[in-house]
């Protein structure tokens, strides 16, 4: 492997900020699209298009033709998230770097490194006995609509034996995982409004609703100080894991203080007691604040009593909630605890439902291979707290979804420092390199009774 090239292509991908949920980013996605496809076309892709969008499409592509061979449809996504805050940043964060055998961008982990680990796993060996399909989608960060309307429109562009995404981490070092379930996502804003215009405070205070505080007292009410959420109904699809699973999840090398002390860094850890950190991260909804914009926030003082103010707020889900239930039961309940002399509103900006993965496909068993062979452990069943909104509509036409990743937890996605290790990106090419291989090589019979 010619590591310094690969480094240098990884880090041209990696230069382009493509954050899809800022339109003043529009031709820097367009740019990463471009970027891909020409990688594409590199690796002797057929037939590569952007789809869907000018300037967030989806690229697709067609590896060369392999009759009879099984068919792999590669996901991925190449936006990312908001750089900001720019000055936690040790080198900028479009100003890929390597130090201490890390490369250090957005998006090195989430997920343009491991769309790059799954394009030159492919480069890396005479084209495996496998149909490739490429799906890298622009929108990823933003709800992945472009998408979701082209499988819509065009579900046959699923159609294939396996679906492979790398876009999650090891569940810790030198233990690769396989997924089961996602965490799916409602995206609001919930805006409250209490008079016509901003008011002088000294004039009006003391009789005068405040946005900011109808605001917070309402939040306040949607979810209680012990972590409970308190939306009416909310919890009532909510599946717990068995006590097998539970029980599997005591064995992995996770450390509820390490957790707190070395990931969060902070003084402790909060939410449902009853339960455990990893059931509250993967097997349990949340309700979380963003953001909450309004009011004065400038230098210096204003005396002001702010007539309108907005919370960026969204739910993870977990099966078998559904986005459109949540949905309906967060306005209900907005509408049922504003006061009379409050207005407040629900803007949905996306979401996604959960996702559960059945591990039974022999395919599963092989990317286990894989792994073994190359880094001495085989795959883990995990769930993931995050979302990927598509990976239920990927599985639309039946293939299975092997959610796995090269990823490790500490890579602070969405977070400054965004981070991949090196060795991390060099044993996933070796990884998928071998698992296409073993996938080449299994007959058709095997495939379709998966
Ligand atoms: N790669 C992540 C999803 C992820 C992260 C899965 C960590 C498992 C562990 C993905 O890029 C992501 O961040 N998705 C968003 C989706 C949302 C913006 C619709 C998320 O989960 O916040
Ligand atoms: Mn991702
Ligand atoms: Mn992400």
């Amino acid at each position: 492997m010619d590591q310094d090239r690969l480094l240098r292509e990884l880090s041209e991908f990696l230069r382009i900020p493509s954050v899809s949920t800022l339109p003043v980013h529009n031709t820097d996605c367009r740019a990463a699209a471009e970027w891909v496809a020409a990688d594409l076309r590199r690796l002797g892709a057929r037939e590569v298009e952007f789809l869907g969008s000018e300037t967030h499409p989806v690229v697709w592509g067609k590896g060369p033709e392999v009759p009879g061979a099984p068919t792999l449809v590669i996901y991925g996504h190449y936006d990312v998230q908001p750089p900001d805050p720019l000055a936690e940043w040790t080198t900028p964060p479009f100003a890929p770097t390597v130090r201490d055998g890390r490369i250090y961008a957005r998006g090195s982990a989430d997920d343009k490194g491991q769309v790059f680990c799954l394009l030159k796993a492919i480069a890396a060996s005479s084209p495996p006995p496998v149909n490739f399909r490429f799906l890298i989608e622009g929108e990823e960060e933003y709800g992945s609509k472009v998408l979701f309307d082209l499988l819509k429109r065009e579900p046959q562009r699923v159609r294939a034996d396996a679906v492979l995404v790398a876009d999650m981490s090891y569940v810790a070092a030198g233990w690769p995982a396989v997924y089961t379930t996602l965490r799916g996502l409602c995206y609001a804003e919930i805006t409250v409004r209490t008079s016509k215009t901003d008011l002088h405070s000294g004039e009006y205070g003391g009789a005068a609703p405040n946005a900011h505080e109808e605001l917070c007292r309402l939040l306040t009410r949607l979810k209680g100080e012990d972590g409970r959420i308190t939306i009416p109904g909310f919890y009532a699809a909510v599946k717990r894991p068995s006590r097998a699973e539970l029980a599997a999840w005591k064995k992995l090398p996770f450390n509820e203080k390490d957790f707190l002390n070395k990931r969060v860094q902070g003084k402790g850890l909060v939410g449902l007691k009853q339960h455990s950190v990893l059931e509250r991260l993967w097997a349990l909804p949340t309700f979380e604040i963003h953001g909450i914009l309004g009011g004065f926030t400038g230098q210096g003082a204003k005396t002001v009593i702010p007539a309108e103010a907005t919370a960026k707020v969204s739910m993870r889900l977990v099966p078998n909630q559904k986005l459109k239930t949540v949905e309906r039961q967060l306005a209900a309940a907005v509408k049922r605890l504003a006061p009379k002399h409050v207005t407040a509103s629900v803007r949905f900006l996306h979401g996604a439902d959960p996702a559960q993965i059945t591990l039974e496909h022999p395919s599963f068993k092989l990317l286990d291979q894989a792994f073994r062979k190359v880094t001495g452990r085989g795959t883990v069943p995990a769930r993931a707290g995050g979302s990927i909104p598509v990976v239920p509509a990927l599985a639309s036409a039946g293939a299975p979804v092997i959610l796995t990743g090269i990823g490790l937890p500490d890579d602070r996605l969405h977070a400054p420092n965004e981070k991949l290790e090196l060795k991390q990106l060099w044993d996933g090419i070796e990884v998928f390199r071998t698992f296409y291989e073993l996938l080449g090589s299994l007959e058709s019979g095997v495939r379709s009774r998966g």
